[in-house]
């Protein structure tokens, strides 16, 4: 008995791994084992070596099967320290350089100028770039024959030859947003439509894609006065301080009356500022919204009536951070983009401006 213990304590103590600790236990406490073996003999014996055999056999096959369990943990740690070992990371290493694109200043602005609106209770609506005739100028109040259509620039889309429906037309303005939003949304509404919008024109100041942001507010009683609030509250917010405006009397025939906006600035050395200075930037168009428009768009005017604006993205990008070419932005030179695009995670302060 004392022999079989010792065999087996020392077979289990020098174990190299689980597995030969499995033919260990097989062979001394398995169902055929060496210890059965001894157990099935208890039937030869006599009542009194029986008792004497029988709780020592089991002792024994107690005491191999704790020393099994206890080698199986102490291998499994071993393993796991080895494991340890071999996947060991510097994590103090300094990482690799990768380089990181930037945000477009377009992009910023745009949600800049969307977190200011929406502060101010404006929904983000969206249209198509390219939009029929209808929704580009007729809906909007400018005939076939009106001087807007050709002073527009407009690129159309030609139709295939026989084919003698309007064509449609890269959209000029944001402004067919506006027709869009009432026809599904109708009133009252609050919305914005920042996008790209398309003018034959390039030189320094235009280029044949720019962005526009169109608004939109139509309630009960919504008057010039709320407009002004609204628009001098989003150019202080966005510029981030207190910017004085002009307000200009102008035409569009989807508004009356209409109004062009001015922001201050000063200019020097060929650099504008904003917020100071005694020179005036225009920097969008607005008005009342005219009665048939909203009647092209489903609103009753003797209900309804609000005002709308659109405003230049490139341009007061161009104004708030500095930037003095507007075709550059299109340009897709790297090197622009890494010095005038924006960090991941910038976030401008929004709020700011809002502050008085
Ligand atoms: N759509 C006009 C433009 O592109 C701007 C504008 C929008 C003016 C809304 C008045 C109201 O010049």
């Amino acid at each position: 008995m004392d022999d079989l213990k010792s065999k087996y304590l020392g077979l289990i103590g020098n174990a190299a791994d689980e597995a030969a600790l499995e033919d260990i236990r097989l062979q001394a406490v398995g169902k055929k084992g060496e210890v059965a073996l001894k157990m099935r003999e208890l039937g030869k014996m006599t009542p009194e070596e029986r008792q004497v055999m029988g709780p020592a056999l089991n002792a024994l096959k107690d005491e191999i099967n704790s020393a099994l369990t206890a080698k199986k943990v102490a291998l499994e740690d071993a393993a796991l320290d080895e494991r340890l070992r071999g996947e060991w990371l510097d994590v103090t290493l300094p990482a690799r350089h990768r380089r990181q694109g930037t945000i477009h200043p377009i992009s910023q602005v745009s949600e800049e100028l969307s977190a200011i609106f929406a502060d101010m209770g404006f929904a983000v609506a969206e249209g198509p770039q390219i939009d029929s005739d209808w929704y580009s100028f007729d809906a909007l109040n400018i005939p076939g024959h009106h001087p807007a259509r050709a002073e527009m620039d407009t690129f159309y889309m030609h139709r295939a030859e026989g084919d003698d429906r309007p064509p449609h037309v890269l959209r000029p303005h944001t402004s067919p947003v506006q027709i869009r939003a009432m026809e599904k949304i109708g009133a009252p509404i609050r919305v914005i439509a920042p996008g790209r919008v398309y003018r034959a024109d390039y030189d320094q100041t235009h280029t044949p894609m720019f962005h526009q942001v169109e608004g939109l507010a139509i309630d009960k009683d919504i008057s010039m006065a709320n407009l002004k609030w609204v628009l001098e509250e989003f150019l202080s917010a966005f510029f981030g301080k207190r910017v004085k405006t002009r307000f200009r009397a102008s035409h569009f025939p989807f508004t009356e009356p209409s109004a062009e906006v001015d922001v201050q600035c000063r200019w020097e050395n060929g650099s504008v500022t904003v917020g100071e200075g005694d020179d005036w930037l225009e920097v969008l168009g607005s008005g009342m919204v005219h009665p048939k428009v909203l009647q092209n768009a489903g609103i009753d005017p003797q209900e309804w009536q609000g005002f709308a604006f659109g405003i230049g993205i490139d341009r007061i990008a161009m104004l708030k951070y500095g930037i003095p070419d507007l075709r550059a932005f299109f340009d897709a030179d790297l090197r622009w983009l890494r010095h005038y695009g924006f960090a991941s995670l910038d976030q401008p302060n929004l709020h700011g401006g809002l502050n008085r």
